[in-house]
């Protein structure tokens, strides 16, 4: 008798052309990494390559699926005949950091402000549908005790100069929506955990200062609160949004994975058996938001969306794992990432 197998085939994509801003960064390259997995969809990723940026994200992809153009999303004549060309723009590509928006704004204004209006004007000029990837630290932040969580009428109150811009770009996108009519949809996500996030970021820079004998850093008090989710999480929850998402509607995306950064530090040190106290307290971060949280149930009962990687401990002895196997990547950015921290005493 003839073994039965099970193959699975990807699906069908709805949208079979797809532009990703910032395809080569943390989030992005693993949401290319998902479409590739799951749809028939060709993706071109349009990415500056910044120092957040890594090639190697999207090398193990299929040449004939995806291709990278590297170019600004801010320069309209790059943007203009790539967004011509596809079904679909997923809009990642931003100044991420807070602490780099602390020391130097003026990249998060041009990128995440002026680069995602130039994406909206050929979005409009072709009729090309449009999402935006934004976060939930547009809604500022809860206190500690609030039993309160962000939805999606909560209203805007950001914090850094981060937050103010990724808040200025989804009014940007509603304007668009109301006034031009384009066919957009926002999303805003609660913090990502995964393989390929820059070492500057909380998780990877604890694991990889313990990984070199050090201790991990927290600041302040340590007791700011963030909800976790898995970047593969985030990435099936945009393509339920891109897909089946109604225009003009914002999304929340969480996975109900609330920690304090303590909390994150002692699960780091007691997986590589290190003394749960073996901490260095550094300096807090200006206008350091004490907690998000995110109240996701619009998207779960609209779209039917739900996290898969609700085991934080399991998620993050993998992602653990990925820089152990994975240092070659990471290795040549810790001294100059370290030294950035240095000179601000974080
Ligand atoms: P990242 O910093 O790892 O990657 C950003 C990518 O954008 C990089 O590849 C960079 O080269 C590219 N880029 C920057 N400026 C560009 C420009 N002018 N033109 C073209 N490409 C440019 O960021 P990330 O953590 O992957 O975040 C991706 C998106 O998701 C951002 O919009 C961010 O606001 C949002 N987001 C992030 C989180 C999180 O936890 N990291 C949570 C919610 C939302
Ligand atoms: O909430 C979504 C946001 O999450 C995204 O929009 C941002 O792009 C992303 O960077 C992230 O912002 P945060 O500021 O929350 O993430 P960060 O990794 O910088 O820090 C997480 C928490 O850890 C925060 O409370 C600051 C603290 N921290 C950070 C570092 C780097 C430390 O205590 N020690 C550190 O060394």
């Amino acid at each position: 008798m003839i073994p039965f197998t099970c193959v699975r085939l990807p699906r069908l994509s709805l949208v079979n052309r797809i532009l990703v801003t910032g395809g080569a960064g943390f989030i992005g390259s693993n949401f290319v990494h998902h479409v590739v997995a799951t749809t028939d969809a060709e993706v071109t990723v349009l990415d500056k390559l910044t120092y957040a940026s890594s090639e190697e994200s999207l090398a193990a992809l299929p040449s004939d699926r995806v291709r990278l153009v590297v170019g600004d999303i801010a320069d309209f004549d790059t943007v203009d005949p790539l967004v011509a060309a596809v079904d679909a723009v997923v809009h990642y590509a931003a100044e991420s950091h807070n602490d780099n928006s602390l020391s130097d704004p003026a990249p998060f204004i041009k990128t995440n402000l002026v680069g995602t209006f130039t994406l909206l004007e050929a979005a409009r000029k072709h009729d090309v549908r449009f999402h935006h990837v934004s976060t939930d630290e547009v809604y500022g932040d809860l206190e500690l005790d609030d039993p309160k969580r962000f939805t999606e009428d909560t209203p805007y109150q950001p914090s850094s100069p981060y937050s103010a811009s990724k808040a200025g770009s989804d009014h940007l996108v509603r304007a668009w929506v109301r006034s031009f009519g384009v066919r957009a949809t926002i999303s805003n996500c609660s913090n990502n955990y995964g393989p390929w996030q820059h070492i500057e970021k909380f998780i990877p820079r604890q694991i990889t200062e313990v990984i070199e004998g050090r201790r991990p850093r927290l600041y302040g008090d340590g007791l700011n609160v963030r909800d976790w989710i898995h970047t593969e999480d985030h990435s099936s929850a945009v393509m339920a949004i891109l897909e089946r998402g109604r225009i003009g509607e914002t999304y929340l995306i969480g996975a109900d994975g609330e920690l304090s950064n303590v909390e994150v530090v002692k699960a780091i040190l007691r997986h590589f058996g290190r003394p749960e106290d073996d901490i260095e307290w550094v300096t807090d971060r200006a206008g350091h938001d004490r907690r998000y949280a995110i109240e996701s149930g619009k998207l779960r009962t609209e779209l039917g969306w739900q996290p898969k990687f609700q085991d934080f401990d399991k998620g993050l002895a993998d992602t653990i794992a990925w820089y152990q196997a994975n240092e070659a990547w990471w290795r040549p950015l810790k001294a100059e990432t370290e030294a950035k921290y240095a000179a601000k005493g974080h």
